[in-house]
């Protein structure tokens, strides 16, 4: 059962910041997911939305601004937004990063980054899992390297994702936990895939999809799976 920060440790550190993943490996999780925009100089920043509006104490959309200017934004008025080689080089290695593609573009620059850290820096591939709601860039993801480990995201119908997670050979389906039941989990586990529900996070809803048999668990407070 593998234990999965959701946007780092969300329930105890900001979401997406450099605390929020040493807080989810302090916890001993497995690994962390997270989000990726593209800045305006090409720079792979982390961060949900599309805009800084939310999260931290400027208004814009990421893709406006370098990360120069970036940087000067702050979340909760003490961190900083970090760019995706700020958290491989703070986790290096000691746990799973699951990479989800939201900003378009960001598909080519995280192939490449993912290689440059394996060819130079001793990661693997199954450090790596990259997923998507936009199922064009998890085709692009493959068809730019297929040894990269890919996660099919869906919120709407299992049979459609398991049907498009065969087509481009993923590792994993990651569901909306509430789609699922026991018999729909078997069926992706016995086509070969794992299967990562998110974002499952009360006791009673990590109890009720660990009773599905799942394989791991995307969760803001992954001390409770
Ligand atoms: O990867 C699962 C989950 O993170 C998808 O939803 O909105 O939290 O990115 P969201
Ligand atoms: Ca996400």
């Amino acid at each position: 059962m593998l234990k999965i920060a959701h946007r780092g440790a969300k329930a105890y550190e900001p979401e997406n910041t450099l605390q929020a993943f040493q807080k989810a490996l302090d916890l001993n999780s497995d690994g962390i997911e997270l989000d990726v925009h593209l800045s305006l100089d090409g720079h792979i920043i982390v961060i949900h939305d599309e805009t800084i509006d939310r999260t931290t104490n400027g208004k814009g959309l990421i893709n406006d601004f370098t990360l120069a200017e970036l940087k000067s934004f702050l979340i909760d008025e003490k961190y900083q937004i970090p760019t995706l080689n700020e958290v491989f080089d703070l986790v290096d290695k000691k746990c799973l990063i699951n990479i989800e593609l939201k900003g378009l573009g960001t598909a080519n620059k995280v192939v490449s980054l993912i290689e440059e850290y394996i060819s130079e820096k001793g990661w693997k591939y199954e450090h790596f899992i990259i997923s998507s709601f936009d199922w064009n860039m998890l085709e692009e993801t493959s068809s730019l390297n297929p040894n990269i480990p890919i996660g099919v995201l869906t919120e709407e119908d299992i049979n459609i994702a398991l049907a498009f997670a065969k087509k481009i050979k993923a590792k994993a389906i990651h569901p909306d936990f509430q789609l699922l039941n026991k018999e729909n989990v078997h069926q992706m586990q016995e086509k070969g895939f794992l299967v990562l529900p998110w974002t499952v996070n009360s006791e009673e809803e990590i109890q009720k999809v660990k009773s599905h048999n799942v394989d791991g668990i995307i969760s803001d407070n992954p001390d409770k799976i």
